[in-house]
């Protein structure tokens, strides 16, 4: 059985650098599910078609990180039928051997709810904005108003909503060191591996 670890939480909360760390370390596979919406979103077009038409290249597009980007994901996302025509990608790459992450909103609660351990990342939201302007060289002020607009979207939603599951370990990231996160994101899947 291939060893799935989930990771959700809202934007810029730490959850991509900790799912790296964890695939890196363990030699599993890494999927950041927000870049399926973030094409999605920007391709354009009818969101639906763009969905059910996604190929690998287009979430290897170098235009993907941008908070313009995100909001337009965040928009897509509510829609049921994009976030279907994206579920069996997902799956499909969550049981390859020997293992694989995946990070995004709703990995623990729908697309993975098997998963051996799903790790719900939070931190503050001025924490938040400060990291993601600190990344696209943006004003904190803004980031914060883009981060709150984001999470309170994809937390209202009637389909997949953000939200924890309820046998996730919650990782509050705010006064953490990015070492020190991954460090207790490590711990965690070690303990559950070992168990
Ligand atoms: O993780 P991110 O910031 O790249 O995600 C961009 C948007 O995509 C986010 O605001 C909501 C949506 N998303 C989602 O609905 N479900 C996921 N599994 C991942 C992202």
């Amino acid at each position: 059985m291939p060893f799935t670890v989930a990771i959700d939480g809202p934007a810029a909360s730490g959850k991509g650098t900790i799912a790296r760390a964890i695939a890196r370390h363990f030699g599993f596979h890494h999927l950041d599910t927000g870049l399926l919406y973030r094409a999605t979103g920007v391709l354009g077009g009818d969101p639906v078609e763009a969905a059910r038409a996604l190929t690998p290249a287009d979430i290897e597009r170098d235009d993907l990180r941008s908070a313009h980007a995100g909001q337009a994901a965040s928009r897509v996302a509510a829609i049921p039928e994009v976030r279907a025509a994206l579920v069996d990608f997902q799956r499909r790459f969550a049981l390859q051997e020997p293992g694989a992450v995946l990070d995004g909103r709703d990995i623990g609660t729908v697309i993975c709810p098997g998963a051996a351990l799903k790790l719900y990342v939070v931190a503050s939201d001025e924490v938040r904005a400060a990291r993601r302007a600190a990344e696209l060289g943006a004003d904190p002020a803004l980031m914060l108003d883009e981060l709150r607009e984001r999470d309170a979207r994809d937390m209202a939603r009637a389909t997949a909503p953000l939200r924890p599951a309820e046998d996730a370990v919650l990782l509050d990231t705010s006064e953490l060191s990015i070492d020190e996160a991954i460090a207790r994101a490590i711990a965690e899947v070690a303990r559950v591996r070992s168990g």
